[in-house]
């Protein structure tokens, strides 16, 4: 059931289904979360099952703020403490060394953690009345709130259209960044970004006070992780990604008689049919990653078999939304 996350009763009895080991789904200002008590590893195990995500593969546990990581993490080091204070709340998740017999499940068995605060206003109600509850919930873990390797949702619908209505959401309006929180391994000798959002690495690594590795140039083995694998966040249809002028190449030549395309580009395509279904995407970057998962979602509902999408620009403000539709690509 799709409950208003702005109620204070609905927040309360959230926090008290969450304390007694159920699922309920919360908005966050990236995207939906399927959240549990991270304490729980009973808790825990019905969000892989739910989602039908191997059991080794990491969840973020929220947190209401900066002092409740410690009960996750056996250190905080300087470079994760910097991160914090500069982005937190907000769309930035540390990976720290997780402190021993806390959150095994909900860490996929990995001795480190994902940790986040969210910003979002109904997902800091939610975790401080989790936390105010006897015994208290120290944190909620969330992935994604979609099944395993789908697009992840940006509105309480999607949510309920992947999980049916059995499943509590509280509904907190479209998420207004609307792709993943930008991740960074604190581990090791140096901080790695192992999945790009929508803060830059410029704003990450002023932050840091020293440069981000990406994750093939840092030494060492790094876990399986869904969100870092190659195919991953796959609508229905076929994605392709394609530079503009390929893309109207591509229309002219197979659109007029292809119907089911469907295209998602910042120039404005010509067809001379009128069948292929064409969204804009915004010039802006933040607007682009706001509107992308719900575009996906559009496309896949009108049960296109093909969804053309324009390279998005090389700027680094991009990174996020390009890392997501190459990704969409290489799914399908
Ligand atoms: O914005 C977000 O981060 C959303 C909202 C709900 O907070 N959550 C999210 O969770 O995207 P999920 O499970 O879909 O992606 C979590 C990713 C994993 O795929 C993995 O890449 C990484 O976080 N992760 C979590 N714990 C990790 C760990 N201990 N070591 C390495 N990577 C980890
Ligand atoms: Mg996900």
């Amino acid at each position: 059931m799709i409950q208003d996350g702005a109620s204070p009763p609905a927040i309360t009895e959230a926090a008290q289904a969450l304390a007694a080991g159920e699922l309920v789904a919360f908005p966050t200002e990236t995207v939906y979360g399927l959240g549990a008590d991270a304490g729980s590893d009973a808790a825990v195990a019905g969000i892989f099952a739910a989602k039908g995500r191997p059991s080794d593969h990491p969840l973020i546990v929220h947190v209401p703020d900066a002092p409740g990581a410690e009960h996750f993490a056996r250190e905080v080091p300087p470079v994760a403490r910097r991160l914090m204070q500069a982005f937190w709340p907000g769309p930035l998740t540390v990976i720290l060394p997780r402190r021993e017999g806390v959150a095994a499940a909900a860490a996929g068995g990995q001795d480190s953690i994902g940790l986040r605060c969210p910003s979002h206003p109904v997902a800091q109600a939610l975790l401080r009345a989790c936390a105010a509850l006897q015994p208290a919930v120290a944190g909620l873990a969330a992935p994604s709130a979609n099944r395993f390797g789908r697009v992840s949702p940006t509105t309480a619908q999607h949510v309920r259209s992947e999980f049916g209505d059995g499943l509590r959401v509280l509904d907190g309006g479209a998420c207004p960044v609307g792709i993943e929180s930008a991740i960074v391994d604190c581990t090791r000798a140096m901080p790695v970004l192992l999945r790009p959002g929508v803060l830059t690495q410029a704003r990450i690594e002023a932050a840091c006070g020293e440069r981000l590795w990406l994750p093939h140039e840092a030494a060492g083995t790094a876990p399986r992780a869904s969100g870092t694998l190659a195919s991953h966040y796959a609508p229905q249809a076929r994605v392709r990604l394609m530079d503009a002028r390929a893309l109207q190449t591509a229309l002219d030549v197979l659109g007029e008689d292809a119907a089911q395309i469907a295209t998602w580009s910042r120039v404005v395509l010509q067809t001379r049919s009128g069948r292929v279904l064409r969204r804009r995407m915004p010039d802006d970057a933040q607007e682009a990653a706001r509107q992308l998962f719900a575009v996906l979602r559009e496309f896949d509902q009108q049960a296109v078999r093909l969804i053309w999408i324009e390279t998005p620009p090389e700027a680094p403000e991009w990174a996020g939304v390009r890392d997501r539709l190459e990704r969409a690509a290489a799914g399908t």
